[in-house]
Parts: C-alpha cells; structure tokens; sequence
C-alpha cells in the first residue's frame, strides 16, 4: 500500500483494526513460542497495538516498527506519557518502560535495527500488505531474523480479492516463508467479528531455520 494511504487513515481515525483487548490468539498461543523471558520482541507494522504492553508484561522488551507518528505518538500518549521522540537518522525513535517505537518504513531501516531480536510478533502486518509488497515483508524477515528465532503470526482466510486486509492462505504462508522457517499452523477460528460468512483467523507459529 501506498505510504499516503495509511497516514490518511491514521489522520482521519479510521483505524478499525485497532483492538482494545488484547489479541486472543497473542494470549493463548505465545507461550508455544521457544522465546527466552526477556527477549527482545520485533512487532512490525505494529500501529498502536496493545498487545505490545501484554508482551512487556510478560518480561519482554518490545521494538515497535510503524510508518504512522501519529500511531506512535498516540500509543504512549494513551498510557498517560508524553515521549519525545529521538530523531535517528531518517526516523523517530521513542522509547519507555521497555518499549521502543520507531517511526519509519519498515522497508526502510538499516540491518542494525533488528540486531538482537529474540522473537517476532505479526497480526494484522503481512494481511495489511497487497501481494508482491508481501513477498518483500517475507524477504525482510527471512533476512534480518536470526536461526532459532520463532515468529506468531496471525492471519485471515476469506473467499474474495478485497483489502486491506487482504486474505492469506496457508498455501501462501508457506510460500512465502518456507524453507527459510518451517510453518506450523496452530489453529483457526472465524472471528468475532466475522464481516464475512467464510471468514476464518488463522494463528501460525514460524521458526527461523
Ligand atoms: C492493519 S494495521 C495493523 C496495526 C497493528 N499490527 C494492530 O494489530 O493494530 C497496519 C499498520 O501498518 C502500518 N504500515 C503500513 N505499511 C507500513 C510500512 N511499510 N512500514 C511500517 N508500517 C507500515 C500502517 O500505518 C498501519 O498502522
């Protein structure tokens, strides 16, 4: 997608995958991952999500990547706290308690940015991307993360061509990731708030080969 339509989005409010809950399948199925108490967690195209206070509870330190200012602004703004960002080369970086968010194109950023990332957490990253921009997302992981590292990855299944989000079927996580990680889907669930009959969430569990 075009950077200009997410900072639209950001702009206007119209963030509907923003979820007050944590993530259900973040809750239930992480502790699957072979990831060390205090890894650091890569959470990409990572909005302002509040799964990543739910991972810092957990011990983690969190590295939030997000192309919106505003998401990041907001994230710790909502916790109560002003964080004045840190301009580091051509990004903003903020960092609290743990958290760090850095504002840029996730395509964009240096190697070193990723450097000592434990574990990476993905929901609505690769099905917010239309196809070939996916191939790129998948590429970036397999090169930056390192061997042991596991991924929960978080996707939807449905029956047309519409986005985002964009449906990703497991044929295509597969493709995209194999044999770099070996893929074990965990388990699938229509939604609760389903927009479509043959809507289904599907969690997977990535490990870096
Ligand atoms: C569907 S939202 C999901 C946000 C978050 N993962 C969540 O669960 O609430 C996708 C987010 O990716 C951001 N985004 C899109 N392209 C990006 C890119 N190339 N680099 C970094 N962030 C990007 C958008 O601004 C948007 O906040």
């Amino acid at each position: 997608m075009e950077h200009d339509f997410w900072h639209q989005r950001w702009r206007e409010g119209r963030i509907g995958f923003h979820q007050q809950a944590f993530n259900r399948w973040l809750t239930e199925y992480w502790s699957r991952l072979n990831v060390a108490p205090d890894a650091r967690v890569l959470v990409p195209l990572c909005g302002k999500s509040r799964d990543m206070l739910w991972l810092r509870e957990q011990g983690h330190a969190v590295l939030g990547v997000e192309l919106s200012d505003i998401a990041c602004r907001d994230f710790f703004y909502e916790q109560g706290v002003e964080v004045t960002p840190v301009t580091v080369d051509n990004y903003h970086r903020r960092e609290r308690d743990g958290i760090t968010l850095i504002t840029a194109d996730l395509f964009e950023l240096p190697w070193e940015v990723f450097r000592g990332i434990g574990a990476v957490y993905d929901r609505a990253a690769l099905i917010a991307l239309p196809p070939a921009m996916r191939r790129r997302y998948a590429q970036r992981l397999v090169q930056r993360i390192e061997p042991g590292v596991e991924m929960l990855l978080v996707t939807l299944e449905f029956g047309d061509e519409s986005g985002p989000p964009f449906a990703v079927f497991e044929n295509e996580v597969r493709d995209l990731f194999e044999p770099a990680f070996t893929v074990i889907r965990l388990a699938a669930e229509a939604p609760a708030n389903a927009r479509r009959d043959d809507e289904r969430e599907v969690v997977y569990l990535l490990h870096r080969q």
